[in-house]
């Protein structure tokens, strides 16, 4: 395949030659002498100290005229967070740490783009630019709170209406399976969860103000994830109680955060705050029950759980819609057993 590098230090240009080997052409470039020239096909990788200001402004600039390429792989340290979600802000589609990881993400791209030649060839939907502008979102979002600073309401308003507006064209099942192919960690579960919320206020015939209410909620569910440490967030394995203690804090650090920028209604903070709370009184931070619970509330939790279930998690294959939906049904009592029947098309369809 041919590999598109770019990097802000000549040295590492020999050293992905060695890495990848002769089976990939490389077109290395370094930042700041590039005349980025249109890339057709192939895919683009950046390794850059995205931790420098220098390298994130020449890179704004560089990918501003390659928007439209569709795989962009970036070389990061995953254990510091801020890179992550700088690169993610930058318009990702997927990060790397580990040479091996390179060499099998490389071969999960290629086998990717030649299914994606097949289904447009037969006519199918392609990757949407939706999905790859609202992850971008996502990424800033998570940078800012990451660093401090507040992020835009609007910025996360416009993100959930694109998601919207994918699903409306495309229908949900086009947009998960995009997701799953492009994104990984808590940038998937952000894009799934909101995409199935979307989905499911769209069967049950909501407005559209209340689909882009429970669209945003959802958006932003997970937002005090930016605070919890990355060793957590993404051990490739369960969490072990402590672990778990630390995890179980996101919804008030999600609240906290958005409470203080002043602009978020009552309704979104309800709706970070109390997602994982069960009808039952079973659920955390505030262990309320039904009366306290309200249906948007109700609708994010189901949203939320099913994504979960079908994420690939490094401990677990993902499982099937019809299998994840099971789950849910045997959730009678801690979730509204009307609405997840009423989930049921969703969950078959996607
Ligand atoms: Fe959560
Ligand atoms: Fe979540």
């Amino acid at each position: 395949m041919l590999v598109h590098f770019l990097t802000d230090e000549p040295t590492k240009i020999p050293a992905i030659r060695a890495i990848l080997g002769p089976e990939h052409d490389i077109a290395a470039q370094v930042l700041g002498t590039v005349s980025t020239s249109a890339i057709s096909h192939g895919v683009l990788m950046i390794d850059a100290d995205l931790r420098k200001p220098a390298p994130v402004e020449q890179l704004k600039i560089v990918l501003g005229d390659l928007r439209d390429v569709s795989d962009k792989l970036f070389v990061v340290q995953k254990h510091l967070h801020h890179m992550v979600a700088q690169a993610f802000a930058l318009g990702a589609t997927s990060v790397v740490s580990r040479p091996k990881e390179i060499v099998t993400k490389l071969a999960e791209i290629e086998v990717a783009q030649k299914a994606a030649q097949a289904a447009a060839q037969a006519g199918s939907a392609n990757a949407s630019p939706e999905m790859t502008h609202s992850a971008a979102v996502f990424g800033s979002m998570f940078t800012a709170i990451r660093d401090g600073r507040p992020f835009k309401l609007a910025d996360a308003e416009a993100a959930t209406s694109e998601i919207i507006n994918g699903i409306e064209r495309n229908g949900l099942s086009p947009w998960l399976n995009d997701v799953r192919r492009y994104h990984e960690g808590t940038f998937q579960h952000c894009l799934l969860v909101t995409g199935i919320a979307v989905g499911f206020a769209m069967a049950i015939k909501f407005s559209a103000a209340d689909i882009k209410r429970l669209g945003l909620a959802a958006t932003l569910h997970d937002i005090g994830k930016a605070r919890i440490p990355l060793q957590i967030l993404d051990k490739p394995g369960r969490l072990d109680p402590d672990e778990e203690k630390v995890m179980r804090t996101h919804p008030v650090i999600g609240y906290d955060i958005l409470k203080a920028q002043q602009e978020f209604s009552e309704e979104i903070l309800d709706g970070v705050r109390h997602h994982h709370e069960y009808l039952d009184g079973t659920g955390y931070p505030d262990g309320l029950s039904a009366p306290q619970i309200s249906d948007l509330v109700r609708l994010l939790t189901i949203s939320d759980i099913y994504a979960a279930l079908i994420e690939a998690r490094p401990y677990r294959a993902p499982m099937t819609g019809p299998a994840a939906y099971k789950i849910l049904e045997g959730m009678q009592g801690k979730l509204e057993g009307s609405l997840v029947k009423a989930f049921r098309k969703v969950a078959l369809a996607a």
